[in-house]
């Protein structure tokens, strides 16, 4: 019988406890537990040998290194890639401090740092030499299929940016505007009412995001959407925005191939990817068939969404500015055939630049790995200066809202003045690069420029606009109000 020889698990002091939760049986001879002795003594050197590779990467330094923020990795791998980020990168640099450095480690083994200080982002721009960090675009090379336009350095960024720029370069101009002013006339004749009093509501971001995917096929490619083929690409790019430009980076399981198996949405969204590949192959394909192979690498994905939409909300809720600007326009142009004197208007240009700080389509800007160490001054958190060093290898991120909401450099950062900009300071001018700057700034900035200023000269010249129903802005990737209905009023 074996009644009474099961005894209870041994109890002893903590020390007990924890020789225990090693594997170390603490009755048994030294001697018996040597090998588990041995890993203990590996891991405590491993630690000690590390925080002092630590000590002295900080004392290699002349200057104390960015602050790290606050938070852990999991709350910035949650705030990274929520809707709100935006709000969050800004309380960031106005509560912590406009260069400071993100917890990604062990995900991100490179120093990772957030630089919304605009002088020091505008030089890390400039600096020939910095690079585009893969690990912050890899996101692009997953949809890509791993020709990434957005991550390659070297040869093979050269092709695809070329590709990018056939259509959209400066001797372009001319024809862009006549397209672009072809597109709006459709959208107008399609969207809005013809008598004077008639009265629409309209989808602000949705309709804009159409008539920017209209006028890109068209003016970049030649190539025109049909209805279907525009609702399919902006249904396809909500589903890729939200599985891959949100919960895959949040989670990195999700990430992996093993992904695919495990989440349906992740399913869903890469075949969004492969119909929008087969799309962007065609509009490629008739554009230039001698060139298929290298052009079909191409995809224009990125910032559909226009600054169109947050100015006319802007107008809307500054009805005197919009009266002023419509007045203006018709003057301008008295000669209605002369499209070119529209995006001569200077209160139309100042609308536009005000709307694109205040609500910088690309919010989270651009990222870049600092090619040598740099000492750089910066503001912390309670308003101090301090110098610092940037260590060669760090990923530098710099986010356009914060930047252009920077204090320091804007007065009343969080309102919507456009006539800031009738004199602006040197400081300012320096702040404003919604596009980024340098040579991997944007290409697509002269079209989608010349766009907005098409599209809201021409909505606003004889239509006023009035908020019907207002949300929020949201990040996903680009910033967006989806969901915001303004009504457009035929005017005499
Ligand atoms: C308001 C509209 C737009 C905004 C605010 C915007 C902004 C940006 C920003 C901030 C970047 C990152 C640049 C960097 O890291 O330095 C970028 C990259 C890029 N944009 Fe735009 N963009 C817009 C429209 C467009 C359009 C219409 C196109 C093409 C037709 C385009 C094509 C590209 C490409 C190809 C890149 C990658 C450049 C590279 O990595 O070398 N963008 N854009």
């Amino acid at each position: 019988m074996i009644n009474g020889s099961i005894s209870a698990p041994v109890k002893g002091d903590w020390r007990d406890e924890l020789l225990r939760y090693f594997g170390v049986d603490p009755t048994a001879s030294w001697t018996t537990n040597v090998w588990v002795w041995t890993a203990i003594a590996f891991l405590f050197a491993a630690l000690a040998y590390l925080s002092t590779a630590q000590r002295s990467d900080k004392e290699r330094y002349p200057h104390p290194l960015p602050p790290r923020s606050t938070l852990g990795l999991f709350e910035t791998l949650e705030h990274c890639n929520s809707i709100h980020f935006h709000e969050w990168s800004l309380d960031l640099a106005r509560n912590q401090g406009k260069i400071v450095e993100y917890n990604f480690w062990p995900l991100i083994r490179a120093r990772v740092i957030a630089v919304n200080d605009p002088k020091v982002a505008r030089k890390i721009l400039e600096n020939p030499e910095s690079s585009k960090p893969r690990e912050f675009y890899d996101f692009f090379d997953g949809l890509l299929g791993g020709t990434g336009f957005i991550s390659e350095e070297g040869d093979r960024y050269k092709h695809p940016r070329k590709s990018v720029s056939i259509g959209i370069s400066h001797s372009n101009m001319d024809d862009m505007l006549t397209k672009m002013h072809a597109v709006m006339d459709q959208w107008i004749t399609d969207n809005l009412g013809k008598n004077q009093g008639d009265v629409s509501n309209i989808d602000i971001t949705v309709e804009m995001e159409k008539a920017t995917i209209q006028s890109i096929g068209k003016i970049a490619f030649g190539y025109d959407f049909s209805t279907e083929e525009i609702e399919r690409t902006l249904h396809n790019i909500f589903k890729i925005a939200d599985e891959f430009g949100r919960a895959c980076e949040k989670n990195p399981v999700r990430k992996s191939p093993i992904g695919v198996f495990l989440w349906a949405a992740k399913r869903e969204a890469s075949l969004c990817v492969q119909d929008i590949r087969r799309l962007v192959q065609n509009v490629l394909e008739a554009h230039q068939k001698k060139s298929v192979d290298e052009q079909k690498k191409v995809i224009v994905l990125n910032e559909l969404n226009t600054p169109g939409s947050f100015a006319l909300v802007e107008l809307a809720k500054n009805k005197d500015v919009q009266t002023r600007l419509r007045q203006e326009l018709r003057s301008a142009s008295a000669d209605p055939t002369d499209k070119k004197r529209l995006v001569d208007n200077s209160l139309l240009k100042r609308v536009i630049r005000e709307t694109m700080r205040l609500w910088p389509v690309a919010a989270g800007g651009g990222a870049r790995v600092i090619p040598q160490d740099m000492v750089v001054t910066s503001s912390d958190g309670l308003g101090g200066e301090r110098l610092m060093t940037i260590p060669k290898g760090t990923i530098a991120m710099m986010n356009s809202y914060p930047i252009m909401r920077d204090k320091d450099t804007f007065d009343r950062p969080d309102e919507w003045l456009p006539n800031r900009w009738e004199c602006p300071s040197q400081d300012m001018n320096t702040a404003f690069f919604p596009f980024m700057v340098g040579r991997r700034s944007c290409p697509g900035q002269l079209l989608a420029m010349s766009e907005s200023e098409v599209f809201l000269a021409r909505l606003v010249m004889d239509y006023e606009w009035s908020l019907v129903k207002e949300t929020q802005p949201e990040y996903n990737i680009t910033l967006m109000i989806m969901g915001t209905i303004l009504q457009a009023m035929k005017v005499g």
